[in-house]
């Protein structure tokens, strides 16, 4: 059922989705055209995705804590790293878009909540090593194996913060004060992402990004995503389906946009 109305959901999304010629203002055509259309596939990125690969064969297993909204394929408490990696991680695509969605705005303080086993965290990591990510993880085991991937990657610029996130996130972004940009990939629920959103938004500057994943994964994601949209903090939004993207810019018009990607 729920696969089902995920499919009509994209459906929905793919015949509503504007071509890139319909975007006007020059920030949405920058947007659209040098980070959402280009396509990276430079050594950083195929690092990651050899790392990819590696997980995906890996017969390790962990035990998992979970916070979250839980996983729809495995719910069992002990698993495969090449299941986690397999079911859990942002794909390729993804990836790729939040590496250039840094190389290009260049955010200084970045946030994830969400490490899983640190891939997407490579991405955001890799692409500018003069920021610093912030990551966010419940699981001690998978957050062993994300500490072991950023070491086989020499990766300096990434700290995990282990523990719920509605225990660790407000401690943590006193600490950092301010947010340029925040990645939302755990605890797909509405009321837990809404709560988040308003959380980072009290450390959001002018040019602070967030960006949503599986804005249209359930009902519940679905409302998150409306209630997002319709603050009046937000300006500009972008739904790639897959994820959205938010951004706060005074300076912009209030448009919702739906971009196929
Ligand atoms: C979808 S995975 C993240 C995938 C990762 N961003 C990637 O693309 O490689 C979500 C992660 O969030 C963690 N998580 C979910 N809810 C949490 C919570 N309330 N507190 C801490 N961690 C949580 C889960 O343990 C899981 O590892």
């Amino acid at each position: 059922m729920k696969a089902l109305q995920l499919i009509f959901r994209y459906i929905k999304y793919f015949f509503t989705a504007k071509s890139k010629h319909s975007a006007q203002a020059p920030f949405l055509y920058e947007l659209i055209t040098k980070v959402i259309d280009k396509r990276t596939d430079d050594s950083n990125c195929q690092s990651i995705e050899t790392l990819r690969k590696e997980l995906c064969k890996s017969e390790r297993e962990i035990q998992i804590t979970d916070f979250g909204a839980g996983s729809t394929i495995n719910n069992s408490k002990t698993r495969k790293v090449k299941d986690v990696a397999k079911n859990s991680a942002k794909n390729a695509k993804f990836g790729k878009l939040l590496y250039r969605i840094i190389q290009f705005y260049k955010p200084k303080n970045i946030l994830e909540l969400g490490t899983s086993l640190g891939i997407s965290t490579s991405y955001l990591a890799k692409a500018n090593s003069n920021s610093q990510v912030f990551t966010f993880e419940g699981c001690p085991e998978t957050a062993k194996i994300a500490q072991e991937n950023f070491d086989k990657q020499n990766i300096k610029n990434t700290s995990i913060t282990l523990g719920d996130f509605n225990i660790t996130l407000a401690d943590k972004l006193k600490k950092i004060e301010t947010v340029d940009l925040t990645f939302i990939d755990g605890n797909h629920q509405e009321k837990p992402t809404i709560a988040y959103f308003e959380e980072c938004l009290k450390y959001a500057n002018n040019n602070t990004i967030f960006i949503f994943d599986d804005i249209h994964w359930s009902d519940g994601m679905e409302n998150a995503w409306n209630y997002i949209k319709a603050h009046p903090k937000t300006t500009l939004t972008i739904d790639l389906f897959f994820v959205g993207i938010v951004f706060v810019k005074s300076e912009l018009s209030k448009e919702d946009f739906t971009i196929r990607f």
